[in-house]
């Protein structure tokens, strides 16, 4: 459902990125104060009109006009018409006059026309790479030399029958003949000549035609063997550069020198002079100050993959894999993305995220030692108990089936009583490998293991003897919020203080890992499921493990994107930085699914698509907000349930930095709940028995092992236990 609310933010995303470059390169691409266009012609800088100072020097200085005083303004070039200039090639495509000459019947010469260009004083030459001399006709020689002939070739075209050019756009050697020109032509002279004045063929082609053609665009069947002569013109190209000097004269230091910022001097051989271009990783015009600027790859993950986390560099980018992916640094990493992310449905995480996971943490942990030797004492500091393997086995009843709270992909959460009637909750994992164990990790489970808070499901404990490592947990009887939401039998949710109240306990929860380190602790997985309520039906967090191995020294953290559907961080899956944002978000879905009672990651009633999250906004901003209430409201709530509506809202707004912060929510939350406290504080009593008398009831019918969801925190810590324990 988020992933659908994303999709068009993703694409307007990309929009107002290729708006932006186009904007800059439009913006950048001549003097500030400076026309950029000449007609519909482009004027990049080093090239500019109007006034000298708008080019580099005076031959790049070029004349826009009407052609004759009247008509569209045209760009000129001595006296040819430019048609478009590239500073990234260093050409400029211009449309030259052909030289033909015709003949009548009896082959007498009827017209002639020569051909000569010189180009000049400036840095220009025509470009060897890009035109080909050519000639048209069945009886015809082209011709072409330099101005002071030190130079000269020619090419022949004869047929004898009337061929047509139309079905071959290439020169095929049948009525057109074309050979390249050599490098450093600076002048040309082009005459169209004809050995039998086209007598035998005249019936078909009077005429035959010599002229520069640009090989991008040259299409032989444009032309017509019978055709007259009329101002036939074809595109030729010219090549230039901002000075002709090498790049070593060019003094790169001084104040003459061309290429600004980021830049590479290119010397071109045919132009005989520089050219400047961005280094690789800048873009931009590189005559104009300040130069190029560096590519935000990051920002066009189209062009420049990467799946992992992305951080641009000037002139370049990395591209790192979440711990333990392979990668290979530069597009990102294997067996991570919208597949993987597609196949982690409804809650459940699925086995490829565990393989990813082990991998992390195989990689991750080293030194066993150390942690043999220390990991104890820093249990001990936190005054963890260490359960026998015995004590466990005897309090879950051997683990027995119908002792099972849950279950998942990472293993099973048993009801455990000890003989002084504690009750825990004991989650037991499938096997792992072995691994190593490093200091890092120490520093997290310690980390971890201060979390004291009462909104907060507390760790009781480890039993390090077993083969597969165990947890211990406070056991938290009443189910989770999801259970209570979606349940319709359940009456612990039934009125707006309830629901306020919980929303209260959980915003303070997450204030508080966010606020607990330095990094702040991420969730990672804020949900419904991840909400239990206790028996006089207080909100406790669990599941709050699994980030924050993952961040140690970062305030987001690329990690491959985990979490549940619906509840999932848009910006998180647009970037795969969790942030305490992130949290927010999912927060902000908690909220939704509290008063509206819809299931964020499933399609809702009468299996039409809908998206929970956007209904909601929409009923909001139309004022239907309370006929998707899923509770029944007081008329004195309703301004009340407005504000918390508001609060959320902004809490899925699409943007990180739009979001409120913990805090902020957790303060807004915890003054309306004070609001209550008078009225609430007179029906605690029995509000407390009808909690208590209720909790048996829809625990038991949910302490089936049907319910699918492991109940208790989670995974990354208990799977770093039991390579320790593999490792004893
Ligand atoms: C510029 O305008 C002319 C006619 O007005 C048109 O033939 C030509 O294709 C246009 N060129 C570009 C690059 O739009
Ligand atoms: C541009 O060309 C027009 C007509 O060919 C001419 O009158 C004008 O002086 C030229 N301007 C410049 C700056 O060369
Ligand atoms: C061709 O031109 C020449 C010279 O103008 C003329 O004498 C001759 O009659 C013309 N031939 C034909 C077939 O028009
Ligand atoms: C074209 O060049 C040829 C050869 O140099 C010359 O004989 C002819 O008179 C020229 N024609 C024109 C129209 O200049
Ligand atoms: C065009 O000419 C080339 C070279 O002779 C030939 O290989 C090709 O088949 C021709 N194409 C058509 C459409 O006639
Ligand atoms: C043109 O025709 C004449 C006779 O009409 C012939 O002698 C000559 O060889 C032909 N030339 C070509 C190039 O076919
Ligand atoms: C030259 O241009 C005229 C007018 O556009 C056209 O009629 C004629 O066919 C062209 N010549 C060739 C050889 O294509
Ligand atoms: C330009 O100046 C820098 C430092 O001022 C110097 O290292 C470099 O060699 C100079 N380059 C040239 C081409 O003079
Ligand atoms: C310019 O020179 C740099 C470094 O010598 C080279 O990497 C780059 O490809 C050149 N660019 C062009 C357009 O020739
Ligand atoms: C960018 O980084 C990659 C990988 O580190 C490297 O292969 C590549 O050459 C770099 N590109 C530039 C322009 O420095
Ligand atoms: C190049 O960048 C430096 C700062 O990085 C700046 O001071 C300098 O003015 C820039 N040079 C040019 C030619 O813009």
């Amino acid at each position: 459902m988020i992933l659908k609310l994303c999709v068009p933010g993703l694409m307007i995303l990309f929009l107002l990125c290729s708006v932006a470059t186009a904007m800059d390169q439009s913006a950048a691409d001549s003097k500030p104060g400076c026309r950029d266009k000449c007609g519909n012609v482009s004027v990049p800088y080093p090239f500019g009109i109007d006034e000298s100072s708008c080019a580099e020097n005076q031959y790049l200085f070029l004349n826009c006009s009407q052609s004759d005083g009247h008509g569209p303004e045209k760009l000129w070039f001595a006296n040819i018409p430019v048609l478009s200039i590239s500073v990234l090639e260093g050409l400029m495509v211009v449309s030259i006059f052909t030289a033909y000459d015709c003949y009548n019947q009896s082959g007498a010469k009827m017209k002639e026309t020569n051909l000569s260009i010189h180009l000049g004083q400036g840095p220009y030459m025509f470009s060897d790479t890009r035109n080909m001399f050519t000639a048209i006709g069945c009886d015809t020689m082209g011709f072409f030399s330099n101005a002071d002939v030190t130079y000269a070739a020619a090419c022949i075209s004869s047929c004898d029958e009337m061929v047509s050019l139309a079905h071959n756009s290439s020169c095929s050697g049948s009525g057109c003949c074309q050979t390249s020109i050599p490098q450093g032509l600076k002048s040309l002279s082009i005459l169209s000549s004809s050995i039998y004045n086209h007598i035998n063929v005249s019936d078909f082609n009077p005429c035959g035609y010599a002229f520069l053609a640009d090989k991008r665009t040259f299409k032989a069947s444009d032309w017509q063997l019978s055709g007259l002569p009329d101002g036939n013109a074809s595109d030729a190209v010219i090549e230039w550069v901002v000075e002709t000097k090498s790049c070593e004269q060019a003094g790169m230091n001084t104040s003459s020198y061309a290429c600004r910022n980021n830049t590479n001097c290119n010397y071109s051989k045919n132009g005989q002079g520089y050219r400047c271009s961005c280094k690789d990783g800048f873009t931009g015009n590189p005559y104009l100050s300040p130069g190029c600027q560096d590519i935000d790859e990051c920002a066009d993950r189209q062009r420049y993959p990467c799946k992992g986390k992305c951080k641009n560099t000037p002139g370049n980018y990395t591209c790192s894999c979440p711990m333990g992916m392979h990668g290979d640094g530069k597009t990102g990493c294997q067996g991570f993305g919208i597949a993987t992310i597609a196949s982690v449905t409804g809650g459940t995480i699925s086995l490829v995220i565990i393989g990813v996971l082990l991998y992390i943490i195989l990689r991750k942990l080293r030194k066993v030692k150390n942690f043999r030797e220390n990991g104890g004492m820093v249990l001990k500091h936190q005054r963890v108990r260490i359960f026998s393997e015995a004590e466990l086995a005897k309090a879950t009843e051997n683990y027995n089936d119908h002792k099972k709270l849950g279950e998942g992909g990472f293993g099973c959460v048993y009801k455990g009583v000890l003989p002084d009637n504690t009750q825990l909750a004991v989650k037991k994992f499938k096997g792992v490998d072995k691994a190593q164990m490093n200091e890092e990790f120490q520093h997290e489970i310690g980390m971890v293991l201060q979390v004291n808070h009462k909104n907060v499901v507390k760790l009781l404990g480890l039993c390090l003897q077993t083969k597969v490592p165990l947890l211990v947990y406070e056991f938290i009887s009443n189910g989770t919020l999801f259970h209570h939401i979606h349940d319709k039998k359940s009456q612990v949710l039934r009125t707006w203080t309830d629901r306020l109240r919980v929303a209260a306990e959980t915003a303070l929860a997450l204030e508080y890992l966010h606020s607990l380190a330095n990094p702040p602790m991420i969730h990672g997985d804020v949900k419904t499921v991840n909400i239990l309520l206790d028996e006089d039906g207080t909100a406790k967090i669990a599941d709050f493990g699994a980030s924050v191995l993952i961040s140690p020294g970062q305030t987001d953290i690329a990690t491959k994107i985990q979490g549940t559907f619906g509840y999932l961080d848009p910006e998180y899956l647009m970037t795969g930085n969790l942030t305490v944002k992130s949290d927010v978000f999912s927060f902000g879905v908690v909220l939704v699914e509290l008063m509206t009672g819809q299931k964020p990651n499933s399609n809702a009633k009468s299996g039409e698509k809908r998206n929970v999250v956007q209904d909601f906004i929409s009923s909001l901003e139309n004022n239907h907000l309370f006929k998707i209430l899923d509770f029944e409201a007081d008329e004195e709530e309703l301004e009340e349930i407005e504000v918390v509506a508001e609060l959320a809202k902004r809490c899925v707004n699409s943007s990180g930095v739009k979001r409120p912060s913990m805090k902020e929510v957790s303060d807004e939350l915890s003054r309306l709940t004070s609001l209550h406290e008078d009225l609430w504080g007179q029906k605690n009593s029995e509000e407390t028995e009808h909690l208590l008398g209720k909790s048996a009831l829809s625990f038991n019918e949910n302490a089936s092992p049907s319910m699918n969801e492991p109940q208790m925190a989670q995974t990354v810590i208990s799977l770093e236990i039991e390579n320790y324990t593999n490792s004893i």
